[in-house]
């Protein structure tokens, strides 16, 4: 399905300048692109890339952790410890050989389950506060996760929403001609309207990659 939120010709220019943060990281891209694993755009990599640097986040909190792709850029890039978490357990375990191959596994955790579950289990257990929540797991779901991960912020933390633009259809059902999407799309736009009228928080959404929605709690 084509990309409707930003120009091919300009997003190919910018992707030209994409570096890999490591040569493993890199390798590891081209093999999930390669298995059509859906991990991080390369416009949003380089955006928060600079963003986690800027902002330094000591802590942050993964919903939906695929093979370990985002949770080992962020640590490569900012340091941050990062909890991570995977609902399908075999993928979860490729996540957790790959970090350990890789040789993050002094800073990242994997924690498998669902989103909204995993995120209770860590309350139970008395994690430590995040300073930053990174939602990238089932789009409809999104505020269930986002709500469930509010006693785990720490005042002032950033919440970064991916995907929120669903190929532009979001913004506009031409982009869903046969409502295949309906459903996300619909759950999408409950929670941008959320997020962007909470008084509890300031968001942005931003036309990066697939749609970032940037929030800062107060
Ligand atoms: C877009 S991928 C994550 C990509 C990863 N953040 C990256 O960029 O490397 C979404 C992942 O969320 C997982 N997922 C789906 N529903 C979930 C849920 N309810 N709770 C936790 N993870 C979920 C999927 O199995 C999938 O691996």
């Amino acid at each position: 399905m084509e990309r409707n939120i930003t120009n091919h010709l300009v997003t190919e220019y910018i992707n030209g300048f994409y570096v890999p943060a490591t040569p493993e990281l890199g390798q590891l891209r081209e093999k999930s692109e390669a298995e059509k694993v859906p991990i991080i755009l390369k416009e949003t990599e380089d955006f928060l890339n600079v963003f986690l640097k800027i902002t330094a986040p000591k802590r942050i909190l993964e919903i939906g952790c695929a093979v370990g792709y985002s949770a080992m850029f962020f640590s490569e890039c900012c340091g941050a410890q990062v909890v991570t978490i995977e609902k399908d357990p075999e993928v979860a375990e490729t996540a957790a050989s790959n970090i350990a191959r890789l040789g993050y596994s002094d800073r990242i955790r994997v924690e498998q389950g669902d989103g909204e579950e995993a995120v209770n289990r860590l309350i139970e257990a008395g994690e430590e506060p995040f300073d930053l929540v990174f939602i990238d797991a089932a789009k409809s779901h999104y505020k269930r996760f986002l709500e469930a991960s509010l006693p785990l912020c720490r005042p002032g933390a950033i919440i970064v929403s991916d995907n929120v633009l669903i190929k532009g259809c979001t913004a506009s059902d031409q982009y869903d001609p046969t409502g295949k999407f309906k459903t996300n799309i619909r759950k999408m736009r409950e929670y941008l309207e959320f997020i962007t009228h909470d008084e509890r928080m300031d968001t942005t959404v931003m036309s990066c990659g697939d749609g970032l929605s940037i929030s800062k709690l107060k």
